[in-house]
C-alpha cells in the first residue's frame, strides 16, 4: 500500500472554506497543487486565504519565511478545469448538490490520466451514486476532511461499491503521509462521524424537552463529569443549528426514517427563529458583550458525612470509595448490589432507569448518580432523586460528593441522566456501525476521537463501563419509553450477554 509521491500532482476544485483547507494539507506535505474553481473571484478569495493563512504561521513562529514561500511557490491558479489534466488526484470541495458534482467530475474525469483518483469530500451524498455517474468508478472514492482541513486530523477514506481496493489503500497512505488520521469505511448516510454523533445532540435534546434539566446544566455535566470538551449545546450553537439540523434530517430521511435518528422539535424551532447559533448572535445561548446567559445551578453546600459503606461491587464507579477515603471519610465494606449507602440512605450509578422506578424495584436506593469519564478528575456530577425518597435523602447525597470537590448538579429525574444515556447511545450507534460492516471496531472509535474530539471512542468507553451495563442501560430505556429509539444493536446485545468487550483481541 503505498502513497502518491510529494511529485504527484493534486487538482482541488472548489476554493470554499474545504478546498482552501485541503489545498493547504497537501502543500504542506510537499505537492505541487492547482486549485481551480468555477467563480474566479471565489478563486482569488481561496487562493488568498492559503496566503494569509501561512502569513499566520510565520507571524507566529510556526513556519519560516522561506517555507511560507515555498509552500505559495507550489500553489497554482487553475483558471479552467483542464488545468487539472496531470494531476494523479483531484479532490472535489464545491457545492454540495450530486448533480452539480457529478457533471465537473465527469468534465475532470475526461481530462485525466486512466489511473488518476477523483475523491469528493462530500458529507452527506453518496459516494456509490457519484461514482456510478463516471467512467471510471473504481477511481472513485470519499475523502472526507472536517473544518478546518488543516486543523481537524481526521480524514474518512469512503469507499464506494466498486471502488477499487488499490484506491482506498493509495488514500489512505496518502493520508497517513499528510500527518492526517485516515479511517476507512462504507459509503453509508453520514458516514461514520455524522452518524455516531447523532445521539450527542439527539438525547442532550431529549432531556432539555423532557425539561429535565436547562441547557447550562446538560453542557455543565457533559463537560465536567462526561469529559466532553463542549457541551452539546453551546457545540450546536458553534456548528450552527441550520447545519446541524440540516444532518440529522438528512441522516433520518437517508435511513428511511429510523427512530433512532428522529430530529428535534426544539432545534427545529430555532432554525424557524433564524436563531441559529453563534453566527447570527443567538441559538441555546446568547452571543455578545452584554448577553445574560443560563448557568448551571450548582447545588448549595451541604455537610460531608463521616462515614460511608460500599455494599458490593461498584464496577465503573469503584474509584469512588478511595476518593471518599482520601477526603477523610470513614469507609467500611460490606456484602451487596453495588450500591453506597450514606447516613442510611442508599445511592447507585444509573442503569437506564429513574431513581423513581429503581426505588420503586428496591427500597433500598433513592438517589442515583451519572456516569463520569473518570471519577477522580470530574469537576461535577449530576444526582436525581426518587419521589419517594426519604427527607433529606438528596442533600446527604449531595454533601458526600461536594466533599469529594465536585460540583453538584441536580436534574429531575430523567432516566438514564445525562451521561450515562449519552455514552450508551454513542456506543450503540457506534456497535450498529461495526455490525453493518461500515467501519472496524478500532476506526469507528477513531473517527469520534478524532474528528469530533470525544475524550474517549464510544466503544472503548462501553467496555469500560461493561458492555452489560450499557445494554442494561439501552433495555431500560427502551422499556420506559417503549420507543425504537432506544433499541439495541445485535452486537451490543449479543457483547453483553456474555460479559465481553468489544476489544476483545487486547483483553485476551
Ligand atoms: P463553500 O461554499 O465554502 O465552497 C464551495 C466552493 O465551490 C465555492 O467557492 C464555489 O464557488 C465553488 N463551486 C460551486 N460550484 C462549482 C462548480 N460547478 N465548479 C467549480 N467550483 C464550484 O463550501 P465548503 O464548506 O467548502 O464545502 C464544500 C464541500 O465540502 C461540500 O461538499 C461540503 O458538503 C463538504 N464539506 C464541508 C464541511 C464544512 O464544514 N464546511 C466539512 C466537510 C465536508
Amino acid at each position: 500500500m503505498s502513497a502518491l509521491q510529494a511529485t504527484d500532482l493534486i487538482g482541488v476544485i472548489g476554493a470554499g472554506a474545504m478546498g482552501s483547507g485541503i489545498v493547504q494539507v497537501a502543500l504542506n506535505a510537499g505537492h505541487h497543487v492547482v486549485l481551480h474553481d468555477a467563480a474566479p473571484a471565489a478563486l482569488d478569495r481561496g487562493i488568498a486565504s492559503v496566503a494569509d493563512a501561512y502569513q499566520r504561521l510565520q507571524a507566529r513562529g510556526k513556519i519560516d519565511e522561506a517555507t511560507r514561500l515555498d509552500r505559495l511557490g507550489r500553489l497554482q491558479r487553475g483558471a479552467h478545469l483542464a488545468d487539472l489534466s496531470k494531476a494523479a488526484l483531484v479532490i472535489e470541495a464545491i457545492v454540495e448538490n450530486i448533480d452539480i458534482k457529478a457533471r465537473v467530475l465527469a468534465e475532470v474525469e475526461a481530462l485525466l490520466a486512466p489511473n488518476a483518483i477523483i475523491a469528493s469530500n462530500t458529507s452527506s451524498l453518496s459516494v456509490t451514486a457519484i461514482a456510478a455517474r463516471l467512467q471510471r468508478p473504481q477511481q472513485v472514492a470519499g475523502l472526507h476532511f472536517f473544518n478546518p482541513a488543516p486543523v481537524l486530523p481526521l480524514v474518512e477514506i469512503v469507499s464506494g461499491k466498486v471502488t477499487a481496493q488499490a484506491v482506498a489503500d493509495t488514500l489512505f497512505a496518502t493520508a497517513l503521509a499528510w500527518n492526517k488520521v485516515p479511517v476507512r469505511c462504507a459509503s453509508t448516510p453520514g458516514f461514520i462521524v455524522n452518524r455516531v454523533a447523532r445521539p450527542f445532540y439527539g438525547e442532550a435534546l431529549r432531556l432539555l424537552t423532557e425539561r429535565a434539566a436547562g441547557v447550562a446544566s446538560i453542557d455543565a455535566i457533559l463537560r465536567g463529569s462526561g469529559g466532553f470538551r463542549m457541551g452539546a449545546f453551546e457545540l450546536m450553537d458553534l456548528i450552527g443549528h441550520d447545519v446541524n439540523y440540516a444532518v440529522t434530517r438528512s441522516v433520518y430521511d437517508a435511513l428511511y426514517g429510523d427512530a433512532r435518528y428522529t430530529p428535534s422539535l426544539q432545534q427545529k424551532d430555532l432554525v424557524d427563529a433564524g436563531w441559529l447559533g453563534k453566527k447570527t448572535g443567538s441559538g441555546f445561548y446568547q452571543y455578545g458583550a452584554d448577553a445574560a446567559n443560563p448557568v448551571a445551578p450548582f447545588a448549595a453546600l451541604e455537610a460531608a458525612p463521616a462515614a460511608i459503606v460500599v455494599e458490593g461491587d461498584l464496577g465503573v464507579a469503584a474509584p469512588l470509595a478511595a476518593l471518599a477515603q482520601a477526603a477523610g471519610i470513614d469507609v467500611s465494606y460490606a456484602a451487596g448490589k453495588g450500591v453506597l449507602r450514606i447516613a442510611g440512605v442508599g445511592v447507585a450509578l444509573s442503569d437506564g432507569r429513574s431513581a423513581t422506578a429503581r426505588h420503586a424495584a428496591n427500597a433500598e436506593v433513592s438517589v442515583l448518580f451519572d456516569l463520569a469519564l473518570d471519577y477522580a478528575k470530574a469537576t461535577a456530577i449530576a444526582l436525581a432523586c426518587a419521589d419517594q425518597a426519604p427527607a433529606g435523602a438528596l442533600a446527604t447525597v449531595t454533601g458526600f460528593f461536594q466533599a469529594l470537590g465536585k460540583q453538584v448538579i441536580v436534574i429531575d429525574d430523567a432516566p438514564g441522566m445525562v451521561v450515562m444515556r449519552t455514552v450508551a447511545m454513542l456506543a450503540n450507534e457506534a456497535a450498529e456501525v461495526v455490525q453493518q460492516g461500515i467501519a472496524s471496531v478500532q476506526d469507528t472509535d477513531l473517527a469520534m476521537v478524532n474528528g469530533v474530539n470525544y475524550p474517549r471512542g464510544p466503544l472503548a468507553w462501553a467496555d469500560s463501563i461493561g458492555t452489560p451495563l450499557v445494554q442494561r442501560v439501552l433495555a431500560n430505556l427502551a422499556a420506559t419509553y417503549g420507543e425504537e429509539r432506544y433499541r439495541s444493536s445485535p452486537l451490543l446485545a449479543r457483547r453483553a450477554l456474555t460479559g465481553q468487550p468489544f476489544y476483545r483481541e487486547q483483553a485476551q
